[in-house]
């Protein structure tokens, strides 16, 4: 089967790099990415490619090569429905924040809504492919739906977990480690559904690094990667509250133990926790489904890679109030950085924010810098967790309470304390001495990402605190 037009629902941090690096390495295959956000689509057109909704290093330039070539981004569903030999599913898959599972399970009512539209519009045959990260099982669902509209249109279900990270998403989808396919390779025609997706990657991945397997192990692998990245970060968190009691360095702990092959050096950076859309929402849901296997224990020791995590972000903010003689209030703290991690606009759980909130409740004045986020977002962020009890500011307050500079060297005149809540690299050329300058004096940094010089920020004359020294 050769595949020339491909359709994405969902234009999002998975839909739009992942279309663009399709479209750039097959000029010969049509791929259409859809969304209901009209002003979502709106920004993938804009003809300044700086607009560009997700920022991504290297997604501009993907998106001027092949943007009206063969990649090509609008709201008519239906048409691209209708004209796509394949249908990738890349909506959004939340916590689910009513009901059963509230607070727990992921929310697959776009899912479904996605998959009864394909039902709806349909008129031949279609290859769907599961590119959102869904629990085990998922795709039994969608083909429920989809095999009983009554038209007589057949659909192949193929489960293709996305893995780009963030802030390195263009690489991560152009030098893939593995591609994953999950499809029914028992039937002939699932076998040809799988080997025409194999065959698309196939184009710029090699063959050893494209992974055929059931739909299952496919689903439940994805849940599995994210919980074993996220479980290596709460654990070297925990060692680094060990590492402040007792002297040792939690970075020289990481290099001692990642030179071991079998541990390896990477995801074992002690930070103020971590934050994204994906980490906490794949372990919640897998330990939701755990539970409703009645596989407590399971469930119980995943759950814990989430609670190590709240602790670090909790324990980074008291260390803050109480290093400033145990109250904020009324003093003002810089934040240098409010992305969850470098390289990427998105703010979606960061640790920033619960920092924030903690410091709020504590009636500090925040200030806060960052390269790539909106204003506008920062105060979306507050008022959701205000609308979520999870933090108990008046919204009104908002604006007063919490400011958003332009300029980094703004954000920190007049601070009594400094935070940093991302690693942006930019932050390690700052003017160290003539930001001291600026500041009450004492003058107290709070390094949550470990990538200043402390040495010269000591030397300068700021009172110091890194995670796990
Ligand atoms: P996102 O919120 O950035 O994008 C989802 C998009 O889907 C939104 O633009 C939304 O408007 C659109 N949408 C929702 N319902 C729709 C509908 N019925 N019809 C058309 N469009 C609809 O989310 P994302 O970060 O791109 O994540 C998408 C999926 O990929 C999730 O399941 C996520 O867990 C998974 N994933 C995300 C990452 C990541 O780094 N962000 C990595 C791997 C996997
Ligand atoms: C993650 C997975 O890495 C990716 O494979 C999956 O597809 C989506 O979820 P992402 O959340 O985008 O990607 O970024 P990632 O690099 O994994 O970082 C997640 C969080 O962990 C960030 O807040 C980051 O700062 C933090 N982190 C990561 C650490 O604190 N220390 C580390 O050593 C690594």
């Amino acid at each position: 089967m050769i595949i020339n037009s491909i359709t994405c629902i969902g234009a999002g941090y998975v839909g739009g790099p992942t279309m663009a690096v399709i479209a750039r390495n097959c000029p010969d295959i049509k791929v259409t990415v859809v969304d209901v956000n009209e002003q979502r689509i709106a920004d993938w057109n804009d003809s300044n490619l700086d607009n560009l909704p997700v920022y991504e290093p290297g997604l501009k330039e993907v998106v001027a090569e092949a943007r009206g070539r063969n990649l090509f981004f609008s709201t008519d569903i239906d048409a691209a429905i209708s004209e796509a030999q394949m249908i990738f599913i890349s909506v959004n898959t939340p916590t689910k924040t009513y009901g059963t599972g509230k607070g727990m399970a992921a929310d697959l009512k776009f899912v479904e809504l996605v998959a009864r539209k394909i039902a709806e519009v349909a008129a031949s045959d279609k290859i769907v492919v599961e590119k959102s990260t869904l629990p085990v099982r998922t795709a039994q669902a969608i083909r429920s739906i989809l095999d009983n509209t009554g038209s007589g249109v057949k659909f192949q279900i193929l489960s293709n977990p996305e893995f780009l990270a963030e802030g390195t998403a263009v690489n991560d989808l152009q030098h893939a480690d593995r591609v994953l396919i999950g499809g029914d390779h028992h039937t002939a025609p699932g076998k040809e559904a799988m080997d025409a997706l194999a065959a698309i990657y196939g184009r710029w991945i090699p063959r050893e690094r494209i992974l055929l397997t059931n739909v299952w192990s496919s689903e439940l692998s994805k849940l599995t990667a994210n919980a074993f990245l996220a479980q290596r970060v709460s654990s070297i968190n925990a060692i680094s509250s060990l590492c402040e009691q007792t002297g040792a360095d939690v970075d020289e702990v990481a290099a001692a133990i990642g030179a071991d092959n079998r541990i390896g050096p990477r995801f074992l950076k002690a930070s103020v926790g971590f934050g994204g859309s994906c980490f906490q929402k794949d372990i919640l849901n897998l330990v939701y489904i755990c539970r409703s296997l009645n596989l407590h224990e399971v469930a119980e020791y995943w759950e814990q890679v989430v609670k190590m995590n709240d602790y670090q972000k909790q324990r980074f903010a008291r260390n803050i109030i109480s290093r400033l003689y145990n109250t904020v209030s009324g003093k003002k703290i810089a934040f240098l950085g409010w992305a969850f991690k470098k390289d990427t606009n998105d703010t979606r759980e960061t640790p920033a924010m619960y920092v924030a909130a903690a410091l709020l409740d504590d009636r500090a004045e925040i200030h806060i810098y960052d390269p790539k986020v909106s204003q506008e977002r920062i105060y979306g962020d507050l008022r959701n967790l205000i609308a979520q009890n999870q933090l108990t500011i008046d919204p009104a307050q908002l604006p007063d309470l919490v400011k958003v500079c332009k300029k980094p060297y703004d954000a920190c005149r007049n601070a009594h304390a400094i935070a940093v809540l991302t690693e942006w690299d930019e932050f390690k050329g700052y003017d160290w001495q003539q930001i001291y300058n600026d500041m009450f004096k004492p003058a107290f940094i709070f390094d949550g990402r470990n990538i200043l010089d402390i040495e010269v920020l000591k030397d300068i004359g700021f009172q110091t605190y890194q995670i796990g020294k």
